[in-house]
């Protein structure tokens, strides 16, 4: 079966085409992975701003489906319909998209030139996320299925984050704890199995992704700050001439690291990196001719290192926490952090090396699982709406029942 996916839950306009071979183990192939990113747009805000946000989506929508159909070999033009208008399913299709006037502008020619494509399923975001993309993506969804009579599915972002990493088939066992770490969430989810989930904790304040964009905000680095931080990070040479003659030596909090639940807090790392900022006098110094690019350089390289670090050990340690206590025999990575090189890279080797045999039930045991998506799919895409969708096919909706499909911001993956 063929499955269109649309994710416009945050800044990324997501739409792909999955082919999937049913079976116990199904074989996914991607079709086609279009994201219209609006980095560009945000950066200069420093952060998404959701009206604008919807007003991109409303842009990027139908050049990227058109894209995505054609990558997939599934766009064919049709001898035009003149009469379209007329089509009472045009009417409808008015209704639906009467708060999106930008993509119901774009949308009836579209339908006019090509004809149904060959899909199955279409799958869409419904939550958590930003309630006016969401609902972009959710009319869109809506149109389509109206016009084409395609069912729709709705899928939970969170879960698809978890998902993501079922698209290679990697070996896996349940039950699993996964940890899904973005801009907006920072969750530790008991998967019994595919579709039964428990939160075992989360951030109180801040999300991780959340914190690395803050911190790198304060540092006047640019947006989003998660990848700046992980390649200033990386380009840091603890060895090099110290700054002023002294190390900076930060020493950042790690917060709730020891804590006996699951949950986490990030603000607080992020207000250590302000005052520490602060503090540096040569930094924020009027006699900027003392200070050359060099030192400044250093200064939030060595930032980059210690807040990527202070992050990574407490999910390390509470999702390791959670795996022993919960006997897990797979632990899950996902969400746009998870595409941080040296996280993946920690969690693996803490997995593989040292925890297994202390992590596992039967202490004869060694191997535990680790699932992470290739990076590409940490951050959001589609493909893993997709998959999701796959997953709940059984819980699809056509037109009568579109009441029932609606866009919810704080969409919980369980109670
Ligand atoms: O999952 P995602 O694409 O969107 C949400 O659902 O929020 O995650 C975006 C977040 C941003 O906060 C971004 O800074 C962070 O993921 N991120 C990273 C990296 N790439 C993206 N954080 C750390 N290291 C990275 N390489
Ligand atoms: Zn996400």
């Amino acid at each position: 079966m063929k499955i269109l996916a649309i994710e416009t839950s945050c800044d990324d306009t997501g739409i792909a085409i999955l082919e999937v071979k049913r079976g116990k183990t199904p074989v996914f192939t991607v079709l086609s992975n279009i994201i219209a990113s609006q980095i560009k747009v945000h950066q200069k805000y420093g952060g998404v701003y959701p009206m604008m946000a919807k007003r991109e989506h409303q842009k990027n929508l139908l050049p990227a489906l058109t894209k995505s159909l054609k990558e997939s070999e599934l766009l064919k033009s049709q001898i035009t319909n003149s009469n379209l208008q007329a089509n009472p399913k045009s009417q409808i299709i008015n209704t639906i998209l009467e708060r999106e006037p930008e993509l119901l502008k774009k949308i009836i020619p579209f339908l006019k030139k090509y004809k149904k494509p060959d899909v199955d399923l279409i799958a869409v975001t419904n939550g958590p996320g930003l309630e006016p993309c969401l609902w972009v993506g959710i009319n869109f969804a809506k149109a389509l299925s109206s016009f084409w009579d395609i069912p729709v599915v709705p899928v939970n972002h969170i879960e698809s984050h978890i998902l993501a990493s079922c698209l290679e088939n990697q070996k896996s066992e349940f039950p699993a704890v996964a940890l899904v770490v973005s801009g907006g969430h920072t969750q530790l989810i008991l998967v019994k199995k595919i579709g039964n989930y428990k939160i075992l904790g989360e951030t109180r304040d801040d999300a991780a992704g959340e914190c690395f964009d803050k911190s790198a905000k304060i540092l006047g680095l640019g947006y989003p700050g998660g990848p700046v931080i992980a390649k200033l990070a990386k380009l840091a040479d603890t060895r090099s001439p110290l700054i002023s003659g002294e190390r900076v030596s930060a020493q950042l909090p790690r917060p709730m690291i020891n804590t006996k639940d699951y949950d986490f807090s990030f603000s607080g790392l992020k207000t250590a990196v302000l005052y520490h900022h602060k503090k540096q006098v040569w930094l924020n110094s009027h006699d900027r001719r003392k200070l050359t690019t060099l030192k400044i350089k250093q200064y939030r390289q060595e930032m980059a290192v210690e807040i990527q670090q202070a992050v990574i050990d407490v999910l390390l340690k509470k999702t390791i926490k959670a795996a022993k206590d919960y006997k897990a025999k797979t632990i899950i990575l996902g969400g746009g952090v998870s595409a941080n090189q040296e996280l993946r890279k920690q969690f693996k080797e803490a997995i593989e090396n040292k925890m297994a045999a202390f992590l596992s039930i039967d202490k004869n045991a060694t191997t535990i699982y680790f699932l992470v998506p290739p990076a590409n799919l940490s951050t959001d895409n589609a493909v893993m709406t997709a998959i999701t969708g796959y997953f709940h096919r059984n819980k699809k909706i056509a037109r009568p029942e579109f009441v029932k499909l609606r866009a919810n911001a704080n969409l919980r993956i369980s109670k």
